[in-house]
């Protein structure tokens, strides 16, 4: 992957000017785990019930990034208390689901690959046998959520995004020397491949297996507009996801997977470089989500990194395209209030679309910290 002068001036003074604004708002929110903003300012999903967010662990991702590209104390402080506020998750079985990669990776995993410290790597370990459980043999499947409500019965239920949870097997098997998380990780892999993306490159968001026999039953439209439709952020869970799959097991069936997607969703990107929430909403529907750019963008720069000559500059370009859209018209340069990006949608059918959210922020940053050559590996 080779920048041009242009554009890596461009990542280098976005880069300088985001960590300028986040040392002012880390400042702010040092005791917080954010997940939105109100009136411009985090909110705090620390305490009681709310610990149990899935995205609990991007804030203590953001500050590893920060202490990487800094080395200021003060970025692994907060990122340290974030790790020990989520113990009281990891210690609540009820609360866990598959997203124990989302939230452990960024934070205990990162702390032991940076430090080296025992306590974090318990953490992970336990985060991850603990995911390792949710396995499904029959069906070769990691359970994505739990029966929280009578709603549906999801005990057969898994989703593209957990594609982005296998990384902590993959760790726990190479900090073990015990292959058998990566088998699982293999095996969940090998399914999401097989029934979860289509043949266009789009990929479905869940997908629902009889937990006995493990048959494939029928998929769903989740978080996207309906049943067939491209929800974008799943799009890109899976585009960086079997991208890392790739990375960690070398399987190239993964990473022509991982190019697949690629191949649709760069050919999705409209004009203005900005994500709808899902590539086939309704045409009078105009609701972006940054956060799936972001994601895109990843796994495109970890795509060019893979790849060689123009391939390489299409996934780069593409990848710049959606980020500086993002900077340009979807971002928060305002120095008293928290967010990055705005324009963030958590799920197609909900109330509330194009506002803050903490993942966005993360991939964002992540994003910069691949292109300056600088990123904490965190998945
Ligand atoms: N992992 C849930 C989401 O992407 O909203």
């Amino acid at each position: 992957m080779q920048l041009n002068e242009q554009q890596t001036k461009w990542a280098q003074e976005t880069l300088e000017r985001v960590s300028h604004k986040l040392e002012k708002v880390s400042e702010r929110s040092k005791d917080k785990i954010p997940y939105t903003t109100v009136n411009g300012i985090h909110d705090d999903w620390s305490g009681g019930d709310k610990i149990g967010w899935w995205t609990n662990g991007f804030w203590g991702g953001m500050m590893w990034q920060m202490y990487a590209l800094t080395g200021k104390e003060f970025y692994k402080e907060i990122a340290e208390n974030n790790e020990k506020k989520l113990d009281a998750d990891l210690m609540d079985y009820d609360k866990l689901d598959h997203d124990n990669g989302f939230k452990w990776l960024p934070t205990a995993v990162a702390n032991y690959r940076m430090t080296g410290n025992k306590a974090s790597r318990n953490r992970g370990l336990l985060a991850a046998s603990n995911l390792a459980g949710r396995y499904n043999s029959a069906g070769r499947f990691i359970r994505a959520w739990n029966n929280w409500d009578q709603e549906n019965d999801r005990t057969g239920w898994a989703i593209i995004d957990c594609m982005m949870n296998l990384p902590l097997l993959y760790w726990a098997s190479e900090e073990l020397k015990d292959p058998r998380f990566t088998q699982i990780a293999t095996s969940h892999a090998d399914t999401a491949r097989d029934c979860f993306v289509r043949g266009d490159g789009s990929v479905n968001h869940i997908v629902s297996f009889d937990p006995i026999n493990g048959g494939m039953i029928e998929s769903f439209g989740g978080q996207g507009y309906g049943v067939g439709s491209s929800w974008t952020r799943g799009q890109s869970w899976g585009l960086y996801g079997f991208t890392l799959s790739y990375l960690h097991t070398k399987d190239a069936s993964y990473l022509e997977t991982a190019q697949r997607i690629a191949n649709y969703f760069m050919a999705n990107i409209p004009q203005s470089g900005l994500i709808p929430v899902d590539f086939r909403q309704p045409v009078d529907v105009t609701w972006e989500d940054s956060t799936a750019a972001a994601i895109a963008a990843c796994g495109l720069i970890e795509l060019a990194k893979l790849t060689e000559g123009r391939q390489s500059g299409l996934y780069l370009n593409s990848a710049l395209k959606m980020l500086t859209a993002l900077t340009e018209k979807s971002f928060n340069w305002n120095e008293d209030e928290d967010n990055l990006l705005t324009k963030c949608t958590a799920a197609y059918h909900d109330k509330k679309h194009e506002f803050s959210i903490i993942y966005g922020d993360y991939y964002f940053l992540e994003a910069l910290m691949k292109l300056v050559g600088r990123e904490l590996f965190i998945w």
